[in-house]
């Protein structure tokens, strides 16, 4: 069995160095506010004209390039998150983001992931909701792949995220 591990840091996701680092994408793929321009500001524009090649990504699914001139990570994985509506399938398609992101990551020969708190900015997915249902998924995931390596940082920009995620690891 292999050791796993979460992490909680205060910070940006664009200068995590991990392998993979996810952004938090739109279902165009082609830039946008938030994290997702803060990515795209720092890889440079050789990252658009790849995420043109790709055609779009569904809600709660995810998509890889090359992470260009962030030197910190190999990948970036494009993750959309749902628009938050309050019915159930928020959660569904946000547990879904986290789990295709790290089957990406694990496809992809990774061992270390770091995560922005897809859906809780623009999207407006409530931010301790948004904790618990993202930390299940990955607790999740990492108990149906005990035999792989794969660190996760969860990568917390704002106050408020950091105190969500605190909460819950108490
Ligand atoms: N590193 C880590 N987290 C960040 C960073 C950063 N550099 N910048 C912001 N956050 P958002 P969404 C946090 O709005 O809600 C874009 O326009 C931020 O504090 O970036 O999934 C896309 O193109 C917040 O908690 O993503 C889509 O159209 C979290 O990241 C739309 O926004 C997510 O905020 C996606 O909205």
């Amino acid at each position: 069995m292999t050791v796993s591990r979460i992490s909680l840091i205060r910070g940006s996701v664009v200068e995590m160095k991990v392998d993979a680092i996810v952004n938090a994408a739109n279902n165009s793929l082609l830039g946008g506010g938030g994290v997702d321009g803060a990515i795209h500001r720092a890889a440079g524009p050789e990252l658009l004209a790849e995420c043109r090649t790709l055609h779009g990504c569904g809600t709660g699914d995810a998509k890889i390039t090359k992470a260009y001139n962030i030197r910190n990570a190999k990948y970036i994985i494009h993750t959309v998150g749902p628009v938050y509506r309050g019915s159930k399938e928020d959660a569904e398609l946000l547990a879904s983001c986290y789990i295709r992101s790290l089957d990406l990551a694990l496809e992809n020969g990774c061992v270390s992931i770091a995560f922005p708190g897809i859906s809780t900015g623009v999207y407006g997915y409530p931010i301790d909701e948004a904790a618990q249902v993202s930390l299940r998924a990955i607790r999740t995931w990492l108990d149906t792949h005990r035999d792989v390596e794969m660190n996760v940082t969860l990568c917390c920009f704002r106050d408020a995220e950091l105190a969500a995620y605190e909460k819950l690891f108490r």
